[in-house]
């Protein structure tokens, strides 16, 4: 049956092997963020830093959302509002950390020579607070970032500035961090809109580390209270070589509507999704089983520009996120661990939604497949129509 969904789709343009996938398929939700606690740590996002809000005043999932040249069937809006302060914090913060499943090794993400692939948007109904040194796409002890300031959007590694351009609001920039763990250096390709990667700044000296659950795929801001709109897609983790293309070009029909290679391709691969459901039904049960030794990270403040600092705390938790941390902003704070994980909380979180339409059918296989074949070092984006 691989076959056949083999020759269903597109060739690959993928240049390397996908070590983790952030892409949004069309049936993630908004309430599926939801399922992830720190009890039921399942793959692909952790969200536990943002304000006391409902998930949706911060997060939301839409086709609107992503760069258009992207194969994404969904982009996320990250927002920030007035109330957007993490346990009690002055900075505004909706953060998501990419959550490796447990039959992965969440070390793989901090190790090697990998990119990390991100595609980001400023909306211009709600634009950023330029006056807000804004930290965006950090790891916790921010050894590459990108900042927003006075209309800039600078990339940091090392503590300096190597790129910066002037920020439009509704337009796509695209980046790969290039890093270097084992040498220990970073460097940036970067486009605008559907252009491919480039590289934009050639490898620096940086303390490159990660321990595989500390990358803030969002945005906070340092003094600002309003309400501001981020957008991003393409948020994937590549091992290998580099694939520059955002998208492999074919996105404009897809996004444009329904085209009857779309049905054909779905129909070729019906047959397959039966099978494919049950492995992803069993490998997500055998991620919730699994106990995972999880890496707490608490990012009170850092800046090059203001006094404060960062603290990453690493502690094994299972706890909920309630009970997970009050950080301030003057000390590290220890998590204290409770419960056991549960391995029957989240079987929830393997149904599977029934399609209606035939674009929907074929993005639901498309991501069973690529729930498959991920975890085999094939990309989702081998499957785009
Ligand atoms: C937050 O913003 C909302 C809508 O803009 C407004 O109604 C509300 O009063 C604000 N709350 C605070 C605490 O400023
Ligand atoms: C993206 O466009 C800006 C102008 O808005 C330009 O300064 C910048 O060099 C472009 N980036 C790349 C990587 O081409
Ligand atoms: C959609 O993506 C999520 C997250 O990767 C995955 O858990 C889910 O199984 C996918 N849905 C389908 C129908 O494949």
């Amino acid at each position: 049956m691989k076959g056949a969904a083999f020759l269903a789709f597109p060739a690959s343009t993928l240049a390397g092997s996908v070590l983790w996938s952030g892409i949004f398929n069309s049936s993630y939700t908004v309430a599926d963020f939801d399922e992830w606690s720190w009890s039921n740590q399942i793959a692909p996002w952790q969200w536990y830093i943002h304000g006391d809000g409902e998930t949706s005043e911060y997060l939301a999932l839409s086709s609107d959302y992503k760069n258009p040249a992207a194969s994404d069937a969904q982009g996320l809006r990250t927002r920030l509002d007035n109330t957007s302060f993490w346990e009690g914090q002055s900075m505004q913060r909706t953060e998501l950390i990419p959550q490796m499943s447990p039959s992965s090794s969440a070390s793989d993400l901090g190790s090697g020579h990998l990119y990390y692939h991100f595609s980001l948007s400023a909306s211009s109904t709600n634009p950023p607070s330029s006056s807000s040194e804004h930290q965006i796409a950090f790891f916790e002890s921010h050894f590459t970032e990108l900042q927003y300031q006075d209309n800039t959007l600078k990339w940091n590694a090392g503590g300096d500035t190597h790129y910066s351009v002037e920020l439009e609001t509704g337009k796509w920039y695209n980046f790969a961090y290039d890093i270097d763990f084992d040498n220990q250096k970073v460097g940036l390709w970067a486009s605008n809109g559907s252009d491919a990667l480039t590289e934009v700044v050639s490898p620096v000296s940086a303390s490159a580390s990660s321990n595989g659950a500390d990358f803030h795929v969002g945005v906070l801001s340092l003094t600002g209270d309003g309400t501001e709109d981020w957008f991003w897609s393409g948020v994937y983790i590549e091992k290998g070589d580099l694939t520059k293309s955002i998208g492999d070009g074919s996105s404009a029909s897809a996004s444009g509507g329904e085209s009857s290679s779309t049905t054909v391709a779905a129909a070729a691969t019906t047959s397959a999704t039966s099978s494919a459901t049950s492995a992803v039904t069993t490998s997500v049960e055998a991620t919730t089983a699994a106990a995972a030794t999880p890496t707490q990270d608490v990012a009170v403040a850092s800046s090059s520009t203001s006094a404060a600092s960062t603290t990453s705390v690493a502690t094994t938790s299972s706890s909920e996120s309630t009970a997970a941390a009050t950080p301030s902003a003057s000390a590290p704070v220890i998590a204290t661990p409770s419960a056991a994980p549960s391995a029957a909380a989240a079987s929830g979180s393997a149904a599977l939604p029934v399609p209606t339409t035939a674009s929907e059918i074929l993005t639901d296989v498309r991501a069973l497949l690529t729930a498959l074949l991920t975890r085999q070092g094939v990309h989702a984006r081998d499957f785009t129509v």
